[in-house]
Parts: C-alpha cells; sequence; structure tokens
C-alpha cells in the first residue's frame, strides 16, 4: 500500500480547484491528500470539537488502471475527519463540487461489475455519446445526513436503487444491481464525509447519474454507460426556505404524456420543464403545477416534486400512472400520514379540487416537504391558510424530517447507518 503515490501522474486539470493549492513548487503530488484523509484532527463527543486523532483512510494503487483512482477502505470507526471550510449556515442547494466521485462502467449487453472512486472532476465523453446526442439518462437524488452522535445516515437507499433500475429498463440501458447501487452510494458519501453538514444545517444530497457514453451516430442504444455518483452540501431546495411556496398552474405546456417516459427520471423531463418555469419564476411564482395532457383537468405534479391536496383528514395525491414520478419522499409520506391517522387516496385529483383545499403541500427528495401558500390558476389566485405553513403539512415535514435525521426510532426500517 503506497499513500499518496497514487496521485503522481494526475493531471493538474483533474484536480478539483480547492485541492491545487496543496501542490508543491515543483507540482510534486505528495502533498495532494485533501485535508480529510491527511488531517490529524478528529470529532470529539462533541461532533463539531475538534481533537488529534490519526489518518481517516488509507489509500491503495495496486492493480489501477487509472492514476485518478482511489481506493479508499472503511475509516476506523473512532476517526472522524475536519469539516470542509464552508459557510454551513448559509447553504442553499446549489452545485459545490467534493473530493470524491464514483465511476463504474459497462459494455450494451454486459453487466455493471467494477466500479471505483475517483477525485472529483471533469469527465471526457465522445461528442457522440448517447446522452449528448439522444438523452439517453437518468438521474437519482437522496441525501445523507449526519446525527449529533457523528452517525452517517441514508434514507431509503435501495429505494433509488430500484427506480434507476425501472427506468433503465425504459430507456435500453444496463443499470447497477440494488446491492452495487448502495455499495456505490455508500462509498461516495464516506469518502466525502467532510462535505455532509452538521446536523440542523442541511445535507448531503447525492446525485447517481446513469447515461449512454458510449458513441453513437444513427438512433441507437449507446454502445457503453457509465454509472457515475457526486455529492454536494445542500440545504433549502426553494430560495422560501421552508416558507410556504407559490406556485401557478400551467395549462399549455406539459411535463409528461400518457406512454411517454414522464414515470421515469430520465433527464429530458426536467430539460422539458424549463421554459414553462423560467417563464413562472420571471411572474414572481416559486415554481410550476403540470395538469395531465389528456384533459387538463388533473393534477400531475411539480416541476421538481410531487403534490397533495389536503381536505379534512383526507390527504389526496396523483396516482402514478405513467406520467407522474414515483416520488420516494411521496412514498414514505403516504406511509407516515397513515400511521398518523390520516385518510390517504391515491387517485385523479382535480384542479377543482386543488383550489378547494384546505392545505397544499410538495414532496420530493431535495424538497422535502414544502408548504404550498398560493396557487394561481387561469389568473384566479387561491391561497391556503393565513398563518403560513399549513398544520397537516408541519406535523407530516417534523414526523419525516425527525426519521430522516435519526432523532426519533425508525419503526419503518427506512434509516441505513454508514457509521
Ligand atoms: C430530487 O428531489 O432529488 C430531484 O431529483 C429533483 C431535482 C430537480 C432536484
Amino acid at each position: 500500500m503506497e499513500s499518496g503515490a497514487i496521485f503522481a501522474g494526475l493531471h493538474q486539470n483533474l484536480i478539483p480547484n480547492h485541492h491545487r493549492h496543496q501542490l508543491g513548487p515543483s507540482g510534486s503530488t505528495t502533498k495532494l491528500l485533501p485535508s480529510v484523509f491527511s488531517g490529524k484532527r478528529h470529532f470529539s463527543n462533541n461532533p463539531f470539537k475538534l481533537s488529534n486523532q490519526s489518518l481517516f483512510a488509507c489509500f491503495s494503487n495496486n492493480n489501477s488502471k487509472n492514476a485518478n483512482t482511489l481506493q479508499v477502505t472503511s475509516p476506523a470507526s473512532d476517526v472522524k475527519p475536519e469539516l470542509a471550510d464552508i459557510d454551513w449556515d448559509n447553504l442553499g442547494f446549489g452545485f459545490m463540487p467534493t473530493d470524491y466521485m464514483y465511476i463504474m462502467k459497462c459494455s450494451q449487453g454486459e453487466n455493471f461489475s467494477k466500479g471505483e472512486l475517483q477525485r472529483f472532476g471533469n469527465i471526457e465523453l465522445s461528442p457522440s455519446a448517447g446522452i449528448l446526442n439522444y438523452g439517453q439518462g437518468l438521474f437519482e437524488g437522496l441525501k445523507a445526513y449526519r446525527k449529533y452522535d457523528g452517525n452517517i445516515l441514508l434514507f431509503r437507499p435501495e429505494e433509488n436503487a430500484f427506480r434507476l433500475r425501472m427506468g433503465a429498463e425504459r430507456m435500453c440501458m444496463p443499470s447497477p444491481t440494488v446491492e452495487q447501487f448502495v455499495e456505490a452510494v455508500k462509498e461516495t458519501v464516506l469518502a466525502n464525509e467532510r462535505w455532509i453538514p452538521p446536523p440542523g444545517k442541511g445535507s448531503l444530497y447525492i446525485r447517481p447519474l446513469l447515461m449512454g457514453s458510449g458513441a453513437v451516430l444513427g438512433l441507437a442504444p449507446a454502445p457503453e454507460y457509465t454509472f457515475l455518483i457526486y455529492v454536494s452540501p445542500v440545504g433549502n431546495y426553494f430560495k422560501e426556505g421552508l416558507a410556504p411556496i407559490h406556485l401557478i398552474v400551467e395549462t399549455e405546456m406539459h411535463r409528461a404524456t400518457p406512454g411517454g417516459t414522464g414515470g421515469v427520471k430520465t433527464i429530458g423531463n426536467y430539460a422539458a420543464v424549463l421554459k414553462a418555469q423560467s417563464a413562472a419564476k420571471a411572474k414572481g411564482f416559486s415554481d410550476v403545477l403540470y395538469l395531465d395532457s389528456a384533459q387538463k383537468r388533473y393534477l400531475e405534479e411539480v416541476s421538481s416534486c410531487n403534490v397533495f391536496v389536503v381536505k379534512g383528514n383526507v390527504i389526496s395525491t396523483p396516482a402514478i400512472k405513467g406520467t407522474i414520478l414515483p416520488g420516494i419522499t411521496r412514498k414514505s409520506i403516504i406511509d407516515v400520514a397513515i400511521s398518523q391517522g390520516y385518510q390517504v387516496e391515491e387517485r385523479l385529483v382535480t384542479v377543482e379540487e386543488l383550489l378547494d383545499a384546505d392545505e397544499v403541500f410538495c414532496t420530493g427528495t431535495a424538497v422535502v416537504i414544502s408548504p404550498v401558500g398560493s396557487i394561481t390558476y387561469l389568473g384566479k389566485r387561491v391561497t391556503y391558510g393565513s398563518t403560513g405553513v399549513g398544520l397537516v403539512s408541519q406535523q407530516l415535514y417534523s414526523a419525516l424530517t425527525s426519521l430522516q435525521m435519526g432523532l426519533t426510532e425508525d419503526k419503518m426500517d427506512w434509516i441505513v447507518v454508514l457509521k
């Protein structure tokens, strides 16, 4: 095992900016270990008090095909890296480069077999790659939370793995097994541990991608596929924070059509909503709520999240029928709401019911639960509650986030403890 020596030959451009200053004047690579790995400090009982400790991880270049490849062994359980030096109090939902990403490749007709961690950096693609030319790609989103006791928690990562597999089938791509997916997520999170926000400050957003990376010209599935995971520390998704958001119902443009790809997390679904979303934001709305494309009467979802409508003790949400993304937060909130005594209905929900609701809220991994303060439909604005966040949204938000952050007992067996 040769600590540090693996960096020999690593091109400057492959080194993220926040590591470059660690190069010696001669360009010597021996000091390139990011502070998470070279740092001698760790969290004591209070995870945010630093004290001296030994190395967090070991590296090996054995069998490494690529000088940019790292193998990270499991850190000793009592050794904690220091936190990245960023403003943890003001995290939004913006991209921030971290230390490592995970990459695994396979050819068409084969299975993914072995992936590896690499320093975070740009990737190389043929201009003719399937993802660039024909949009053959999927993404996922999940989060890791840091607990007060230093543990790191994932929320239902195997659900993301199942959803990716479903989407891959629709998009003619091979996909990692559930075990490969979850293992890759764990490795990526642990390698980037110092970027997981302190408890209560946010989470580490984990973004798995699956793409046709091989070159094609005629329309066909790509000959090679890449599974990649990168991470970024995040806070609230909407600029409103936890305050209610303001939605406009879109009546001309649609997010999905029957028989299309609205029910899988393909990248094109998100590009397709940018026009309506930009127009809505320019008018001061937070985001757009889409209707079904056939009758323009039934709710589908918001650009980046699912929608729920509350009337009395009944919480309704559009049923999953191919045009709506099967959100993992959506599914979890349904179970949490039922366990709290609500009646939950997955069915067609009309725009009239939306306007007549007591409360409306959105759910998603990035969004978590976002209360809706107003809906504008055909020029008419309806507001919900005069005192900010509705009671049901508040109650469900608190139940879900307490679970995700490890503050309440995980009776559902949804939490994966990393360390
Ligand atoms: C997520 O909630 O994780 C998503 O994938 C939505 C994305 C637009 C941020």
